[in-house]
């Protein structure tokens, strides 16, 4: 990928492997001469493919937690997006570069899934998300969502603060930050045969970012668990920073002493760095910050400064003047 006079989000879908290709491919093993003979092996590919569907669909112990109680601490300044709006507009590159996702997400097996809280702790432990999730309990958040690309959007999460989770894993004095990973499944995730990302996806915030209440993991949107291409089954809703800083399907969560380069970071620092905190007035190098589409009704919006969470977050970033906050 030409990193440097492309956006990271305009990957031309010249680049991946054309599914026509895999499909084709597919029909000729199926209708050809050795059909017969390759059946019994066709047949154990497909029982391990529905063996494979039947764990992504087990169903949720937790489904009953849902719709969790509205924390209204949070209001917002817009309506919410329609749920079928923001559930077809997406960015979940592991699966593919266009917004149009949702429906290879639904690859992705969310159950069971463990999830590792390691690093500078008292003891490393792995959970399943499930026992995680009843375990902290959970509450509804309506937020404000900002992508770096100039659109927003709002929804309506339920999860339970990040602060929760670091107050659990109990780390100790010398971690400095956070670090979050996305699984890394190239046999389900297509973008990850990709060799040009460097995957998995890496996020991460300071101890303090991570424990200011904004932060959040949603388990779900709209009243009931995740759905995929949110990034299900635990995602980062910090909604103060570009999108992009909030992780999807987390499988991990490092407390490290330096600071973690994420994954598009590592791509193109110049455009894409730690911080990446709103700022109508600091545009991205190729682009305009000073205003948002807004997806679902087409209208143009001022970007607020800290996509509006001003109140609660600005205090985290005062004496770091050296720092690139806002990219
Ligand atoms: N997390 C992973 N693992 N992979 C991604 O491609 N995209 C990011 C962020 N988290 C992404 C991710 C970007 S650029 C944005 S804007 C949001 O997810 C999009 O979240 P949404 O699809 O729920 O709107």
């Amino acid at each position: 990928m030409n990193i440097i006079r492309r956006r990271g989000w305009e990957i031309p879908e010249s680049e991946i492997t054309p599914e026509h290709l895999v499909f084709s491919r597919r029909k000729l093993l199926i209708g050809g001469a050795g059909a017969l003979a390759l059946a019994p092996v066709l047949g154990a590919g497909l029982a391990q493919a529905q063996r494979t569907t039947d764990a992504a669909n087990l169903p949720d112990p937790n489904a009953g937690l849902y719709p969790a109680k509205h924390n209204d601490k949070y209001a917002l300044d817009r309506p919410i997006t329609a749920e079928k709006v923001n559930a077809n507009y997406n960015n979940f590159y592991e699966f593919n570069s266009s917004k149009d996702v949702a429906e290879q997400a639904q690859a992705l097996p969310v159950r069971p899934w463990t999830v590792k809280i390691d690093g500078l702790v008292e003891k490393p432990i792995e959970l399943d998300a499930d026992d995680l999730i009843k375990k902290i309990g959970l509450e509804e958040r309506a937020y404000r969502h900002r992508c770096v690309e100039a659109w927003g959007m709002a929804i309506a999460w339920t999860g339970f603060p990040l602060a929760k989770l670091v107050s659990l894993a109990n780390p100790q004095g010398s971690a400095k930050y956070i670090k979050m990973e996305t699984f890394l499944n190239p046999k389900v995730a297509p973008g990850q045969r990709q060799p040009w990302y460097p995957w998995p996806y890496v996020e991460g915030l300071t101890m303090a970012e991570a424990t200011n209440d904004l932060a959040f993991i949603a388990t779900g949107a709209y009243g009931h668990p995740m759905a995929k291409q949110h990034g299900a089954p635990l995602r980062l809703a910090v909604p103060w920073k570009y999108g992009f800083k909030s992780i999807k399907s987390i499988v991990r969560f490092s407390f490290v002493e330096e600071r973690p380069k994420g994954m598009w970071e590592k791509l193109q620092a110049s455009e894409y760095g730690f911080w990446a905190n709103v700022n109508p007035k600091v545009p991205h190098p190729r682009w305009s910050q000073a205003t948002e589409e807004v997806i679902g009704t087409g209208e143009r919006r001022p970007t607020l400064l800290f996509n509006g969470y001003g109140e609660f977050v600005a205090d985290l970033y005062k004496g770091l003047d050296g720092e690139r906050l806002w990219a």
